[in-house]
């Protein structure tokens, strides 16, 4: 099987070989700072005894489990602690599609890249429904697409590339479809803390059978270098999930999670809203200046992505570079996240100087 190398990587690896000044919009490694108590916690850990070195429990910290199980509100015994929703993920799909309950995996169109890789991986095959243009999913859609092969539907709100947050009749009817397929739900909430409309619904207000939530502290916290994720399942799932992670993994790393667990513990609404207050002023910023050059562009309710058009200009790997080279500003194709946003690039709002980057995209499209 050929596993290709995701194009992020390969846009990055471009914009770093680039000989001026480019302003790196391509993937979501947010540029501020974690919670002050996550700095804390890993301080804390260098002065820890040698058997806090060793193995963390397979699933865990058992106190890390007990703080996510409270605040999602599920038994304990539901979460397994994973290294970042990357795995997550692929636990949630592995346990979908292992149940012989079909073997094709619903994606939508645009799709986070990661997710048709996993499903290949795993042995599925895809099928797309794709969203309108604000990146809202019909259910209806979604319906008419599943069957009695599907294994798994998997989405993610607030959106990666699209910015769409999904309302909760979305997520009710989609639990609701998987349950008649006798499928799985995989609902990724990874950017759950950058919801800026106030709308967002976690597949966890539908009790089911049928679904798997997944998340993770990378964006919530801006560590994405940490790996500290988790998967809630139903409980007749989680048994062989847990015996997955430990077989692929051993355990994850007892440092990462502990300096996330003190930060969990300590850390007030005031950090998630100052990163939401920033994001907020970066979208006006960034798409005001689109604004005012005519450029058509997405508004995202959460998530931190802004799609742009700019006429004649398709979202390929090779405009990409184009851009890098020319104008100093690195996105990513819209042609990495499916079919339906070919015409589009993405920037990632991960930088202080989104007025400058607008400004040099409209300068070299004039
Ligand atoms: C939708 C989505 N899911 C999962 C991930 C991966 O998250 P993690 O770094 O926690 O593995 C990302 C990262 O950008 C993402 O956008």
């Amino acid at each position: 099987m050929d596993y290709e190398t995701p194009l992020f990587f390969r846009v990055m690896q471009y914009a770093s070989r680039a000989e001026g000044d480019v302003i790196d919009m391509v993937s979501g490694n947010p540029d501020w700072e974690p919670p002050a108590a996550l700095r804390e916690g890993l301080h804390e850990y260098a002065d820890a005894d040698p058997d806090r070195f060793q193995y963390p429990p397979s699933d865990g910290l058992l106190e890390l489990r007990e703080e996510i199980a409270a605040r999602r509100n599920v038994d304990v015994s539901q979460v397994v602690v994973t290294n970042g929703a990357g795995e997550a993920n692929y636990l949630a799909m592995a346990r979908a599609l292992e149940r012989d309950s079909g073997s094709e995996v619903v994606l939508t169109d645009p799709v986070y890249p990661y997710y048709p890789g996993k499903t290949t991986m795993l042995g599925g095959t895809q099928t797309y429904v794709e969203t309108d243009e604000t990146g809202q999913l019909d259910p209806d859609d979604v319906r008419t697409a599943a069957s009695a092969d599907t294994a798994a539907i998997v989405v993610n709100s607030p959106n990666n590339p699209t910015g769409a947050v999904y309302p909760e009749e979305t997520v009710r009817e989609l639990v609701s479809i998987a349950e008649s397929n006798d499928a799985i739900l995989v609902s990724d909430e990874v950017y759950d803390h950058y919801d800026l409309s106030g709308t967002f619904a976690s597949a966890l207000s539908v009790d089911s059978e049928h679904r798997i939530v997944t998340n993770a502290f990378s964006k919530s916290m801006a560590i994405t270098g940490f790996r500290v994720g988790y998967s809630i399942f139903p409980e007749e799932l989680v048994e062989s999930a847990r015996s997955r992670h430990m077989l692929v993994n051993v355990a994850g790393s007892r440092p990462a999670q502990h300096a996330v667990l003190h930060a969990l513990r300590e850390t007030g609404p005031e950090y998630y809203r100052a990163n939401r207050d920033r994001l907020r002023d970066r979208v006006d910023t960034f798409t005001d200046a689109l604004e005012r050059a005519g450029a058509e562009y997405t508004r995202p309710d959460g998530s931190f992505y802004v799609m742009v058009r700019f006429d004649g200009f398709p979202g390929t790997l090779e405009n990409v570079e184009r851009l890098i080279d020319e104008a100093g500003v690195a996105g990513m194709p819209g042609t990495a996240f499916g079919s339906s946003r070919e015409e589009w690039l993405r920037f990632a709002l991960v930088t202080p100087r989104v007025e400058e980057s607008a400004e040099r995209l409209i300068e070299y499209f004039e």
